[in-house]
């Protein structure tokens, strides 16, 4: 075995909380082993209870005023004017749904040591992309024994994370366009041990990127195929340039000695999330960039962001040394990492870009709607324990049908921050997660301003520091420090917006934060959801909340609670991550991370929102043996369910793999054509019915 896969063997012991090692060593630097990245000491804000005001209060006629009272003179001058919830959605952006078409019985929770997809009965699954399937025309064929990089270069990355499946328009339902990104890669059971550690590093860059395939089908309703050398078949690779826009480009934190204009980035580096624009690019955002990064002394700024003098997992700035920070003239490089992403997947020969506008920290993913007021609005979550929630409004209009317009809304506009107060009195969270006497954690809170009207909100910043070290404008802000904030999600059918907290079991220990009414439990291990409804406009300044979910096992855990909804009647769920609505406007959640805490494989659950069933949690389907559940998409009008299978048998090895999924060839098996004999991160639909 070489030496490089040697120090990717994750550290025994190593892992807290409820991640596999490797995917603590490979995915995220271990973030949970590091010391915390945020230590500012955040003031906390008067209790909503002590003010004398609720959050039903809050939608009367009153709620402005009373929001300047709790928050206090900082930001009472962006107290709204109104405050009815009006559901805060332009009439075109609403759903007019229906019950979903979409009928099945939950499967039952699934042990952890199963290697297989589980779906409902009457359901089939089949991959539409496997890791290592070529692209192109004359892209080699997956050859597990014999990867190169030039031969991954044309082929479906690794660890695919954002999933959307786009109709191509005209096409009457026969062709789209499949974006997914690459997070990362788990080398240690991709390559065989023969191969040189330069080959290892290389193969790995040109597995990690984005994707853009596209689909045929022979009718509507019908499962996808992709099609290998379509003419939208796109790679992003490591050495693709981007272009930087938005207030902070070209200025000197972002300039490098091989880029002095600061506007054109090569690459990209672990994409997690993302989203759809109404104007039809698609988002991605690059999130625990820090750990490719070597540097001696790292600054402050790069502390905040998690980079440390620690070994690169994967040495790549040996072959890429603009990743050695070191090196004089690449200072500011991982300034040029840490953003959203916007691909237009239907234009294959576009410069991607990455908007400085949305600030730069360990972005999730991004989703966007159009305000009442025609303003472009998206939701940012920033995934770290006791990170924050961020919002961005576009400084000009959505225009309906051009283009060429809207893919400027994200370019210039105001970034806020999220500060959540809770209207139960303070003695009434006591971190065990039992509901205050108000029947539910709940409360109101505000956007602070970070940037407003093209300048800095906060003192002492410039516009372009806050841009680039976003973390520490929101650290100076005072917002909430919440759990784990993954996918943020806006319900097309009323506006409201979803927040996944995927977990945080330091919340109360040392000199962390106690708990608030937001993050109520000490312990949570198992994460919670957050509904969030602005008052107003969805630009609004202002915002009600309560929480949705505290998720778990209800046969096990006690401090579970799903919106009333009796808990014994739930099916377990833990570790929310990646969030998306049917047509019938029910919430769906992908877990990361259930095998170590509830013991199941992860999966994918919807939530009934509206209505007496209000609460309820079935699980659709569960991944293989240490996979996580990411890009779940629901096309319930048209029969089928999409998800992206990441890092599958993760906990293996090259010699003895733990997964076969998804062509599930027997060790020593003879593989068919395209078929291998190792797991293989994939993108798999479901539908009702044998396999067609
Ligand atoms: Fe890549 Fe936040 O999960
Ligand atoms: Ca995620
Ligand atoms: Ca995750």
């Amino acid at each position: 075995m070489t030496e490089l896969k040697k120090h990717l063997l994750p550290m025994l012991g190593h892992t807290r909380g409820n991640r596999s090692a490797v995917t603590c060593t490979l995915k995220c630097s271990n973030a949970c082993t590091q010391e915390v990245c945020n230590t500012s000491a955040n003031s906390y804000f008067r209790d909503v209870a002590s003010a004398g005001f609720s959050r039903r209060s809050m939608l009367g006629a009153g709620g402005a005023g009373a929001l300047a009272l709790i928050f206090g003179g900082a930001i009472a001058g962006a107290a709204p004017a109104a405050a009815a919830t009006s559901g805060g959605l332009a009439p075109a952006a609403k759903i007019h749904g229906n019950r979903s078409k979409l009928q099945f019985t939950g499967i039952k929770a699934v042990d952890s040591a199963v290697d297989n997809v589980t779906v409902p009965k009457g359901f089939s699954w089949e991959p539409i992309i496997r890791w290592g399937d070529p692209l192109f025309t004359d892209s080699a064929e997956f050859d597990p024994e014999h990867q190169t990089p030039e031969s991954q270069a044309g082929q479906f990355g690794y660890n695919n994370d954002y999933l959307d499946i786009i109709e191509i328009p005209g096409s009457k339902g026969r062709r789209a366009v499949l974006f997914s990104n690459h997070e990362y890669t788990n080398e240690q059971i991709m390559f065989p041990d023969t191969m040189s550690a330069s080959d290892i590093r290389r193969t790995g860059m040109a597995a990690h990127g984005l994707s853009v395939v596209e689909l045929g089908r022979k009718a509507k309703g019908q499962p996808w195929r992709y099609v290998r050398g379509a003419k939208l078949n796109r790679r992003f690779l490591l050495d693709t340039a981007y272009e930087l826009t938005g207030p902070a480009a070209g200025s000197d934190l972002v300039r490098t000695q091989a880029d002095p204009s600061g506007r054109r980035v090569l690459g990209t580096l672990n994409n997690c999330s993302g989203g759809t624009t109404p104007w039809g690019t698609v988002l991605s955002g690059e999130e625990n960039f820090n750990g490719y990064f070597k540097v001696s002394s790292p600054t402050a700024e790069q502390r905040r962001y998690g980079i440390t003098s620690a070994t690169t997992e994967r040495g790549w700035e040996i072959e890429e040394t603009r990743l050695d920070l070191d090196i004089a003239g690449n200072e500011n490089e991982a300034n040029r990492f840490g953003w959203i992403v916007e691909v237009d997947p239907f234009d294959p020969d576009s410069t991607p870009r990455k908007h400085t506008a949305l600030g730069r920290f360990k972005h999730e993913g991004a989703n966007v709607t159009i305000a009442a007021s025609g303003h472009a609005v998206s939701y940012l979550g920033d995934d770290e324990r006791f990170d924050y929630l961020y919002k961005f409004v576009s400084r000009d209009k959505y225009i309906e049908g051009d283009k060429a317009h809207n893919m400027t809304l994200l370019t210039e506009g105001d970034l806020f921050v999220a500060r959540f107060a809770g209207d139960a009195p303070k003695n009434q969270i006591d971190g065990s997660g039992t509901l205050p006497s108000d029947g539910s954690f709940d409360g109101v809170g505000m956007w602070l301003p970070l940037v407003r009207n093209g300048a800095s909100m906060v003192e002492g910043m410039s516009v372009e520091q806050v841009l680039v070290y976003t973390r520490l404008a929101a650290d100076m802000a005072g917002a909430t420090k919440m759990d784990r904030p993954e996918d943020v999600e806006i319900s097309r059918r009323t506006g409201k917006v979803y927040l996944a907290c995927t977990n945080n079991t330091n919340r109360a220990k040392g000199t962390h934060p106690g708990v608030d009414e937001a993050n109520p439990r000490r312990e949570n291990r198992n994460g919670h959801v957050i509904e969030i409804e602005e008052l107003g406009e969805q630009d609004s300044l202002a915002f009600i909340w309560n929480i949705l979910l505290l998720a778990g096992d209800p046969a096990v855990d006690k401090n579970v609670y799903f919106a009333g909804y009796p808990a014994h009647k739930v099916q377990p769920v833990s570790c929310p991550d990646n969030l998306a609505f049917d047509a019938a406007g029910n919430l769906w959640i992908s877990t990361d991370g259930q095998p170590g805490t509830i013991g199941r494989n992860d999966g994918l659950h919807r939530v009934t929102l509206e209505g007496p069933d209000r609460g309820k949690v079935e699980q659709f389907m569960a991944v293989p043996v240490e996979a996580e559940t990411c890009g779940p998409l629901i096309h319930d009008e048209d029969g089928l369910v999409f998800v992206a299978v990441q890092h599958p048998g993760e906990d293996g090895s090259w010699a003895e793999q733990h997964s076969r999924f998804p062509d599930y060839v027997p060790a020593g098996g003879r593989p068919q054509k395209g078929q291998a004999a190792l797991p293989r991160p994939a993108v798999i639909q479901m539908y009702k019915g044998s396999n067609r």
